[in-house]
């Protein structure tokens, strides 16, 4: 790519937000040209508005730029939107219809029929929903959504497994971590020492993102699968890295090697495309008892890909396994990049 695309990103001052801003500034083809947040930022510069949570600096040609509230008019094609759900549904809107084209993290269109619910290597076919959203709705622009930070890395886990053997029930129990919160999060007194067995919503998210993305396209949008999810979802005292253990029931018998196969050769399109941030390998999977771990396997493939580990038989479903996700890298910014990667190469900017 000659010239690089200019994006902007909304919500950037959060913790998803900063993720973005730190994988866009050293992004082939996409250049950061705008920064939106709420109020209490607007006005100031980059730099001074973030509470920024990395080691190094605030990438510099970012530092400087204004914070402006999220409206259309900002310069940029694609705005990669990491607000609050309570003001992206009417925002995002606004950005498609004045012809952005939007890379979402929020839930506010996860279920709208019209917009792709999408995970790069899972449901790539759904992009073709675009078409249907632009003509319901009139937009010159359209949205793109990815799924929760829990249910990303579960989907892309258990794809091979699903293409191969096929899936029908899972039972899956989280342990999330704190950044899955947002900036202000969980209060260090509710969760230092301690396991919070409630996560608002996050559950019945579980339960309905995989369905969408394991529908079916058709022309009037997709049709749901019937797959059963059962979730308990967790959220625990690690800073970055979903941890997941995971029961899953196969429609077809299936041995341990071809379980062990299935994962580590799969790839998807963006692996076949090259996608600047496809990693190689999007499923590693270790041998050791005792792995994934968060603070050790969160960074594999920069965050994008999922590790699994412990894959052994289960007495009530089929097979029990463990896998982990970067919930802020794949399971939110690195994963909104890939989608919007993924719609510049079909030829949709
Ligand atoms: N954290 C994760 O792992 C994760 C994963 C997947 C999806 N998501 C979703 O991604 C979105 C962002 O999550 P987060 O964890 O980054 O939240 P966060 O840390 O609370 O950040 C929220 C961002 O939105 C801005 N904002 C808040 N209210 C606004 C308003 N009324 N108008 C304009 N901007 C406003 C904030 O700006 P100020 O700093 O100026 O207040 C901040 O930049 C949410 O929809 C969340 O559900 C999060």
């Amino acid at each position: 790519m000659r010239e690089r695309i200019p994006v902007a990103v909304l919500g950037a001052t959060g913790m998803v937000g900063q993720w973005f801003v730190r994988l866009l500034s050293r992004h082939p083809w996409f250049e950061l040209v705008a920064v939106a947040a709420s109020e209490r930022s607007a006005g100031k510069p980059y730099g001074k508005a973030v509470r920024w949570i990395f080691p190094e600096e605030v990438p510099e040609g970012v530092r400087e730029l204004p914070v402006v509230p999220p409206e259309p008019g900002i310069p940029g094609k694609i705005v990669f939107s990491a607000l609050p759900a309570a003001v992206a549904g009417q925002v995002e809107e606004g950005f498609a219809r004045a012809g952005y084209v939007v890379s979402s993290n929020a839930r506010s269109h996860r279920y709208d029929p019209d917009v792709p619910l999408l995970v790069a290597e899972v449901n790539p076919d759904h992009l073709e929903l675009i078409e249907l959203q632009r003509r319901n709705r009139g937009w010159k622009g359209f949205i793109v959504t990815g799924g929760n930070c829990s249910t990303v890395q579960l989907v892309l886990a258990l794809e091979p497994l699903r293409r191969r053997f096929g899936v029908e029930a899972v039972v899956v129990t989280t342990m999330q971590a704190l950044s899955g919160a947002g900036f202000s999060g969980v209060p260090g007194n509710a969760i230092l020492d301690n396991v919070l067995p409630h996560i608002p919503g996050e559950e019945e998210k579980m339960a309905r993102e995989p369905k969408k993305m394991w529908g079916k396209l058709t022309p009037e949008g997709i049709e749901e699968t019937g797959v059963r999810i059962s979730a308990h979802c967790h959220r625990v005292a690690t800073r970055d890295g979903h941890l997941e253990a995971v029961s899953v029931k196969l429609s077809r018998p299936a041995a341990r090697e071809e379980i062990v196969e299935a994962l580590e050769n799969f790839r998807g399109l963006p692996q076949e495309l090259g996608l600047p941030s496809a990693p190689k390998q999007p499923i590693v999977v270790r041998s050791e008892p005792d792995r994934p771990q968060p603070r050790l396997d969160r960074e594999v493939g920069g965050g994008m890909s999922v590790v699994v580990g412990r894959i052994r038989p289960c007495p009530v479903l089929d097979w029990r396994m463990e896998v982990l996700g970067h919930n802020t890298v794949r399971g939110a910014a690195g994963g909104a990049i890939l989608n919007a990667e993924l719609v510049v190469a079909k030829g949709l900017v």
